[in-house]
């Protein structure tokens, strides 16, 4: 199998130090020997001693966002080469909810992602229509031109996409089967390496509706928020698989 499925937690501007147990809870409710990869996105701030918690285990730590240049005058930023240093494989490029709430557009997110790659890190680069794009039957033509104006053109084998509805995040609803598999065949189609590139969905991911989305042809995994903040839920999620 060319791709593995993998389960990714994003706590977004959650958790603090009394988060730290979740690590040790998650790495023993997950079935051992799990075929997917279990990755777990926390605030910066915690970034560090999650990677200290996890030490042992099969959990990885990503960041959820970065700045494109490596060092310098950029107060509040944080450069790859410094969540590289805290320990993250990964880093979340290009949420809508950054998109959304710091004005990301495209070429900014492409110009992150390739930061991201530049270290060796890899990049989880995310892309979702609204709801208003979706009633007016354009979620293809967004997503493809997000896929266009986001994705490097080099780095294939090390990137993941997300696949995230705006309107399916934090509000309880998803996307049909039919339309998430129709998504993702659709942006399938768009990449440079098709067989290699993971496609996660996220948007209300939870235990209940996990393995049905996990079983559909080209949905490689999950980019999960909400239900990603407990162990027990995010565990139900990884065994899903
Ligand atoms: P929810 O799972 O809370 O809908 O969030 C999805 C998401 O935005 C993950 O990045």
């Amino acid at each position: 199998m060319l791709r593995k499925t993998m389960i990714a937690g994003n706590w977004k501007m959650n958790g603090d130090a009394s988060n730290l147990s979740y690590f040790k809870e998650l790495a023993s409710s997950i079935v051992p020997n799990s075929a997917a990869d279990v990755l777990v996105c926390p605030p910066v701030t915690l970034l560090a001693r999650a990677v200290e918690a996890c030490q042992g285990s099969s959990i990885q730590l990503g960041a959820q966002d970065c700045h494109v240049a490596q060092s310098g005058a950029h107060t509040g930023d944080i450069a790859v080469s410094m969540l590289k240093d805290a320990g993250a494989a990964y880093v979340i490029v290009g949420h809508s909810e950054r998109r959304a709430d710091h004005a990301e557009t495209n070429e900014m997110v492409q110009c992150k992602a390739e930061a991201v790659l530049s270290q060796g890190l890899k990049p989880i680069i995310c892309i979702g229509e609204t709801l208003a794009d979706r009633e007016s039957g354009l979620a293809q033509e967004v997503v493809g031109a997000q896929l266009a104006g986001s994705v490097p053109k080099e780095g294939a084998d090390n990137l993941v996409i997300a696949y995230e509805p705006v309107w399916a995040i934090g509000t309880g609803l998803t996307a049909s089967l039919d339309d998430i598999a129709s998504m993702h065949a659709f942006i399938r189609a768009q990449l440079a390496e098709p067989e290699i590139t993971q496609i996660l969905y996220g948007g209300s991911v939870k235990p209940g509706n996990a393995a049905e989305i996990l079983a559909l042809q080209d949905v490689d995994g999950a980019l999960v928020g909400g239900a990603s903040l407990t162990a027990d839920n995010f565990s139900m999620i990884v065994n899903a698989v």
